[in-house]
């Protein structure tokens, strides 16, 4: 492990609101910390083009950095949007006290509440449809802003817990081990008694988050502001050379099926309108069409992408498109990236290796390579053990620890890479 890097490990990883909600692939809070402090000033300007929940917001808010976000995901953005919102706990202690007094003398039948979801039965049983009716009809009908998306997140945290599906499969499915926790009597479907106690927790999360807000807002002159920004990390709303620094965990290729993952939690929040239009917006989207990849050729000027992409066509021509297609709206990112920082500005990617159809895709390497076409210049790398095993990316473990990358890309010039 690179020996500057040491003294951010070990640390707690779920303060303030970073723990508010799950999400694949989160930031352990001291990757993007660590960068920021290395390599921008209090009071500069950071950009997380793949914000995902909003880790590195939370964090820029305690060092002092203003910070931009950016996900294509909408429920992405809402747990964001709620991690990095300060709430006075007093006003939330009180809206939260009449929220659950209203959810707790409704005994209406409130199913028009119950969203339309695919094998809705599959995934729910009959009185779990009924308490999460009970509790959207009183959220949704809450006055609109900040303490309702908080209520909506707290919402969203226990719809998985109360389904029928396992809750430690990263894709909703209902599997046998889950039905003999069932038979073991080793489960609990209490929407209702789930949801007070997430909202107790999340009002101490919030708490806390309000307190270290206004140590931050006492200790630098002007308080950091965090914002969210536009859609799409391959076309940011913001000005040429107008950021310090930018720092992200990209998706992998066809690693995480992002719209999947939260369908359930998205469907009751009425996020899901179009699945198959939002995944092909997501970068390492499994999604690929005979027509993009048929006429194709595996040929890129980036040797080592050449030579996976080859073995990927030997085994199926549709799965090494895919990686192709993964490489090419990340040199997007990256040219945009590009455009956007200050020159000398670091975009620290944090990234590792992982496995497609068993080939070992050595995708820091690559997106290394990406980069330094795009005008930026590889000026270290530091290097450290996996911490968290609940990522979920299909890894090449021959040496059995995982290893991940923070490549430092300094921006040289502008200069966009037209195609791989
Ligand atoms: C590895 S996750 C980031 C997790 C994040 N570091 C955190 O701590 O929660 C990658 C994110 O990239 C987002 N993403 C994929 N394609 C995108 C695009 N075209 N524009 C913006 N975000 C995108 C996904 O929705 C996902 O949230």
């Amino acid at each position: 492990m690179s020996g500057e890097f040491r003294k951010y490990i070990g640390k707690q990883v779920s303060y303030a609101t970073h723990g508010i909600h799950r999400y694949p692939a989160k930031f352990i809070p001291q990757v993007p910390r660590f960068c920021m402090e290395a390599y921008s000033d209090v009071g500069e300007s950071v950009l997380d083009p793949f914000m995902g929940s909003g880790t590195t917001l939370l964090e820029a808010i305690f060092c002092g950095r203003n910070s931009y976000g950016i996900d294509i995901h909408p429920l992405a953005k809402l747990i964001a949007k709620v991690k990095i919102t300060p709430l006075e706990p007093a006003r939330l202690g009180e809206v939260a006290e009449d929220l659950l007094t209203g959810i707790r003398a409704d005994s209406d039948d409130n199913s028009e509440w119950v969203p339309e979801i695919p094998n809705r039965d599959h995934w729910f049983r009959p009185h779990v449809l009924s308490e999460l009716a009970t509790i959207k009809k009183h959220i949704w009908s809450m006055k609109k802003g900040d303490n309702q998306d908080f209520f909506k997140v707290c919402f969203s945290s226990i719809i998985r817990k109360v389904s029928n599906s396992d809750n430690d499969s990263l894709i909703p499915e209902v599997t046998s081990f889950q039905k003999k926790l069932d038979e073991q009597g080793k489960t609990s479907y209490d929407a209702i008694a789930r949801f007070e106690n997430t909202v107790k927790n999340r009002k101490m999360d919030a708490a806390d988050f309000w307190k270290l807000s206004m140590e931050v807002t006492g200790k630098y002159r002007k308080a950091p502001h965090a914002r969210i920004v536009g859609k799409d990390a391959r076309d940011i709303s913001l000005e040429d050379s107008s950021i310090d620094m930018a720092v992200t965990s990209p998706p992998y290729a066809s690693a995480v099926h992002y719209v999947s993952v939260h369908k359930l939690e998205m469907h009751w929040l009425g996020l899901l309108k179009d699945p198959a239009e939002l995944d092909t917006k997501i970068v390492g989207s499994a999604r690929a069409y005979v027509d993009e990849y048929g006429p194709w050729e595996p040929r890129t000027s980036i040797p080592e992408l050449t030579s996976v992409l080859e073995e990927l066509v030997s085994r199926e021509k549709k799965s090494a498109y895919i990686v192709y297609n993964y490489f090419d709206q990340m040199r997007r990112n990256i040219n945009e990236v590009n455009r956007v920082l200050k020159k000398n500005g670091r975009y620290c990617i944090v990234i590792g290796e992982n496995t497609f159809r068993r080939v070992r895709i050595p995708t820091y390497q690559i997106l290394e390579d990406v980069a330094t076409r795009s005008g930026f210049e590889l000026e270290r790398t530091y290097v450290y053990d996996v911490i968290n095993r609940h990522l979920d990316i299909p890894r090449w473990n021959d040496s059995r620890i995982e290893k991940d990358h923070i490549l430092v890309l300094k921006k040289r010039k502008e200069r966009p890479s037209e195609s791989l």
